[in-house]
Order: structure tokens, then sequence, then C-alpha cells
């Protein structure tokens, strides 16, 4: 974790957030390479989920939304974590979470646990009062239930289909931390599938395998399926399984498959006409849940090398090509102006298709490195005898092979590559 951590900073990947002032607890702000790495995943996943198929649709709804949504979905009443104190040092804790001993001072004794709820809560407007009150989603997912009818009328789908969405969700967590793991403001990516009850098993067990598909999309290699106990599930859920990983900071979760059965629908007084037998009813809902934040670092944890190569340790990100943040770096051996001037048109037209780094400093050795380092699958070289072959170098990230390529198929052998 903390070569992560470091090279995250290091490279701009992520910062700590309003680090100038000290920083805010667990706040993390994603730098230049972190948001296209972020992007990548989060464009994937829609592309896989929604783009492709003919039975998702999405939405982005507003992050606050009326405080009824809440209380209908339960989570005024049933969102929240036992909260206790240790009796020495006042530090506070989720119960569920210790073992037996204060984390901070080694006490034994702690107060009685106390309902502690996770909603971020602000006001609207310019009276703070109790009429005013409105709170941050907590997820992503009732406001695919709140716009249930809404998408039904615009989109004419029929069951089975699904509501996607991927946004931001916070949560007043009692004990965030191991980086990016756990933090009071982060991302979600969660589909409310809609199904007829009948079908639920069918539709969960497909939703497992899709959700397999997707972590071996995103390069991991191992995981594990956690049937989750009736006194441990979300208050909606009739059945869970948590995809746990295994971090450097032990075995947890990574992302979540529940079946809704009809609480929320319910809840919210949406109701379904089959178009053809003009049945109303309540359908049911499976939903998958991932982590954005969750996902990037074990992308990065997964991605994480180090090669021996000449007695040196070179540190590669060995990204997927789609997740990679640059795709291709165009590097002029030297910083001659004959040299930058090819190299610059070069990259500008690569540009078109592919996101580029530029870099002309420092030794084409150190260069290589800081490339490496950073997931960039391949590095164009222009060097003197481009401007008379019109070739240039092209070196792999990965078997760090160079191939001698014309300028003028350079677009077409990097596309080729980088499918
Ligand atoms: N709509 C269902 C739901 O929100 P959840 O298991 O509470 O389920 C879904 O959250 C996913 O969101 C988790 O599997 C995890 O990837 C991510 N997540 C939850 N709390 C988080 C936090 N405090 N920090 C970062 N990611 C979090």
């Amino acid at each position: 974790m903390e070569k992560i951590i470091s090279l995250c900073k290091r490279r701009g990947f992520i910062f700590p957030g309003s680090e100038i002032y000290g920083g805010l607890a667990n706040s993390w702000d994603y730098g230049p390479l972190g948001v296209e790495l972020k992007n990548n995943i989060k464009q994937e996943w829609w592309k896989m989920f929604v783009h492709r198929r003919n039975d998702i649709v999405g939405i982005d709804a507003a992050l606050i939304m009326n405080s009824k949504v809440w209380e209908a979905s339960g989570h005024i009443a049933n969102f929240s974590d036992p909260l206790v104190e240790c009796k020495k040092c006042h530090g506070r804790f989720r119960e569920d979470q210790l073992n037996g001993e204060c984390p901070s001072c080694g006490g034994k004794e702690f107060t009685k646990p106390k309902q502690f709820n996770l909603m971020l809560k602000t006001f609207l407007g310019p009276v703070e009062d109790e009429k005013s009150v409105v709170y941050f989603r907590p997820e992503t997912a009732q406001a695919m239930f709140v716009d249930f009818d809404n998408v039904v009328n615009t989109t004419r789908k029929r069951l089975p289909f699904g509501i996607a969405q991927v946004g931001k969700a916070f949560r007043n967590e009692i004990t965030p931390g191991n980086f990016i793991f756990r933090t009071r403001e982060f991302e979600q990516m969660e589909i409310e599938y809609f199904i007829r009850k009948s079908e639920w098993e069918k539709w969960f067990k497909y939703w497992l395998d899709q959700m397999r598909n997707w972590l071996k999309h995103l390069g991991i290699k191992k995981w594990h399926e956690q049937e989750i106990p009736d006194n441990e599930r979300a208050h909606y859920s009739k059945r869970t399984i948590d995809i746990e990983y295994d971090y450097p900071f032990g075995k947890k979760e990574l992302y979540g498959l529940a079946y809704r059965g009809d609480f929320d629908l319910k809840n919210h007084n949406q109701i379904y006409m089959d178009p053809e037998t003009q049945e109303k009813f309540t359908p049911h809902v499976i939903e998958p849940t991932w982590g954005v934040d969750r996902s990037v670092l074990v992308a990065m944890l997964e991605a994480y090398h180090e090669d021996d190569v000449d007695g040196e340790v070179r540190a590669v990100l060995k990204f997927p090509h789609w997740m990679a943040p640059y795709k291709v770096a165009v590097l002029p051996l030297s910083k001659k102006p004959e040299l930058s001037k090819v190299a610059e048109e070069i990259c500008q037209d690569l540009r078109q298709l592919f996101v580029c780094d530029y870099d002309e400093t420092q030794s084409i050795g150190k260069r290589y490195r800081r490339q490496d380092e950073i997931g960039t699958p391949f590095c164009v070289t222009v060097d003197f005898d481009t401007l008379k072959d019109q070739a240039v170098t092209v070196r792999d990230r990965d078997t760090m092979k160079q191939d001698r390529i014309q300028i003028k198929e350079l677009k077409s052998y990097l596309n080729g590559k980088l499918q």
C-alpha cells in the first residue's frame, strides 16, 4: 500500500485533499492521471452495461433528493452503524469492527453502542431549521426507483430491464481509512434490474456472472464470493453476495450483489403495468453495485509490478490497454528543434485517436521508466534517423521490445495493438 500511495502522489494519480491547508481527513483528489484512469473505468463500465445492451438505460440524478425519499427507503430509520466511545481516550469506533481493545490507546472499556446514522446532512436554502434539512444521497440506487415511472413512460422498456447510474454517494463513516478504500465521499456504479418475482433466482445468478466478467475485464485474477447471513444484510436485502478482495490490509468488500425484492418500488408506490396482459404489479429488483474508487484501488494493486532489468528494479503498472491513462508517449531523443518539430507533429496527429503524453526532459532511459511507472503501453521515440528514414521506434511497455515503424503507418500500427 505504501508503494501505491506514494506512486499515486508522485505521479499525479491521487493527492491528499486540501493538502496545503493541512488536509481533510480521508479526503482525496484525483490528479491528472487519476482522473483519466477513473474515467476510463467508468466509461468502460457504461459501454459494457448500457451502450452494448438493449435492456439497460442510464440516468444521472440529483445528489440531494427530497428527504421523503430517505424516509420511504428506510435510510432515516435504518442506515446506521453501532458507535461506541473508548472510556479512556474518547476515540469513537464502529463496534462491529473492534476486537475488544481500543485501536488508539489499548483501552478495554467502551460506552454502550448507539446507532449512528450515516447520512450526511445539510440545509437547503437560507433558513437552517428542521424543515430545510436534506441529505446527500448515501447510494445512487434510490434515484432509479424514484424515476422508475418516468423511465418506463419515456423509454417503453418492458421487464426485464435495468436502470444504471454512475455518481457520487456520501456516508458519514465512523472509521474511514485505508487510502481510497473507505471514504466519506465516493463514487458508485449501480444497476437496478427490474424483474418478475418468480425469476429472481435466475437473474441473481445471471448478474453474478456479469460481475465475474467485469472483474476479469478489470484484470482481477482472484476474488472471494461471500454469502452474507440474514442478520448482517442491509435492511432492504433478501439475499446478498459480497465480492471480496485480498487487499494488503486484509480481505474486505469490493462489490456487492443484492436481491432487494420489491422493497423499494413498493415504498415509493411505483407500479408496473404489463402492456400485453394489462396486469399491474410491483417488479422485484436485482442490484449489482460497484464502487468506483475501490475499482481504481484494486486496478492499481493488480497492475503494479516490479521487474528486474539489468540488476535494477523497474516499477511498472501493467494496466489493460483500455484502462491506461495515456496510451502513447512521444519522446524525441533530444531537445534539438529539428527533432522536437517532428515529434510534436507526430504527437498532435496521434492525439486525434489516443490520449498521448509528450515528454522531452531527461535521458531516454529515465523517460521510459517514468512511462512504465504510469502504465503507458507504448512509447514512440523520434531520433536523428527519423529525419532520414521517416520511421520511429515503438517500445512495448510489457515486453520492452522495440519495433521500427514508418510514420505513415504509425496510427494503424498502434490502433491494431491497442485494440
Ligand atoms: N445500493 C447498494 C449499496 O449502496 P453498499 O454495499 O453499501 O451497497 C456499494 O455499497 C459499493 O459502494 C460497495 O461495494 C463499495 O464498493 C462502495 N462503497 C460503499 N461505501 C464506501 C465508502 N465509504 N468508501 C468507498 N466506497 C464505498
